[in-house]
C-alpha cells in the first residue's frame, strides 16, 4: 500500500501503533525481503501516540519501533517524526501538532475539490485496546469529544498501564486519514471486539466505534482468536 501511494504522490506518511500487538508486524517488515520493497527514503513514520516517557524507556512506543523496524531499514532520520516524549505534556501536544499541520499543508493536493478538507496520513495503524481504546483515547475521556485539534495531552492513572500522561492523535485527524488499519490479536481481545463491530443497544459507545475514516478505508485485520465471538 505504501509502494503504491509513493508511486502516486511521491512519499507515504505512515503512523504507527503502540502496544505489543504490532510488534511481529514491525519485525516481518524489517526483513531484508520485505524491507526492499519500499522506498525508505520516500516514508514519514509518525505515532498516532506515545507515552510521556523518554525514548529508550521499556514503555516508549517509538522504542518499541525503533528497535522492531526503524534502526533495521534505510529510513533518513528526518523522516522519523518522533513525539517529544521528554517535554512537558502540553508542549509535547503542541509541537506534534504543529509539525503534523506542517507536513500535512505542505502534501495537501491544492487541485483538492475541498481544499479545506484536510487529510492526515496515508496509513495509520492502530491497536484495540481490552477497554476498547484506540491510541490513548479512553473510554469517557474528554479527549474522546476534541473536534479542532489533531493532539491532546491526555492524563492516565487507570488501567490499562502504564499509568503515565500520555499524547494522542484525536478522532478527527484519525478519521482523516487515507487508511486506517487496526490490529487486533488474542482471546483476550475478543469481547471487546464483539462489542465494537455488533454493539448492544443498550451498550455505551466505545472509542473504536468512533472510527469512520472519511473518505477514507477503516480495515479490521483480526487474528483468528480475536474474532472468535464474531457472529460471521
Ligand atoms: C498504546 C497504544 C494502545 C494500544 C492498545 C492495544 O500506546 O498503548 O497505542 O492504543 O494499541 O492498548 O495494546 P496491545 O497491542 O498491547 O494489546
Amino acid at each position: 500500500m505504501c509502494s503504491r501511494t509513493i508511486q502516486a504522490h511521491g512519499q507515504c506518511s505512515l503512523a504507527l501503533s503502540g502496544g505489543s500487538t504490532p510488534r511481529p508486524t514491525y519485525t516481518l517488515l524489517a526483513q531484508p525481503s520485505y524491507a526492499v520493497r519500499l522506498d525508505w527514503s520516500r516514508v514519514h513514520v509518525f505515532w498516532g501516540d506515545e507515552r510521556l516517557v523518554p525514548p529508550d524507556h521499556p514503555e516508549s512506543n517509538f522504542r518499541l519501533a525503533w528497535e522492531a523496524l526503524l534502526c533495521h531499514v534505510p529510513i533518513p532520520a528526518e523522516n522519523i517524526h518522533r513525539i517529544a516524549a521528554e517535554l512537558p505534556p502540553q508542549q509535547a501536544a503542541d509541537r506534534y501538532e504543529q509539525e503534523l499541520r506542517r507536513f500535512f499543508s505542505r502534501s495537501a493536493d491544492p487541485q483538492s475539490p475541498d481544499p479545506h478538507r484536510f487529510q492526515t496520513f496515508d496509513l495509520l495503524l492502530l491497536g484495540l485496546g481490552m477497554d476498547g481504546h484506540i491510541a490513548s483515547l479512553f473510554p469517557a475521556s474528554s479527549a474522546l469529544y476534541e473536534r479542532e485539534r489533531w493532539v491532546v495531552a491526555v492524563e492516565h492513572s487507570a488501567p490499562p498501564p502504564p499509568l503515565v500522561p500520555r499524547v494522542t492523535l484525536t478522532i478527527p485527524a484519525i478519521n482523516a486519514a487515507s487508511h486506517v488499519a487496526v490490529l487486533v490479536a488474542g482471546e483476550e481481545k475478543a469481547d471487546c471486539l464483539k462489542q465494537v463491530l455488533s454493539p448492544a443497544e443498550s451498550a455505551p459507545l466505545l472509542p473504536a466505534q468512533m472510527l469512520r475514516p472519511t473518505p477514507g478505508v477503516l480495515t479490521w485485520l483480526v487474528d483468528q482468536a480475536a474474532a472468535s465471538r464474531l457472529d460471521h
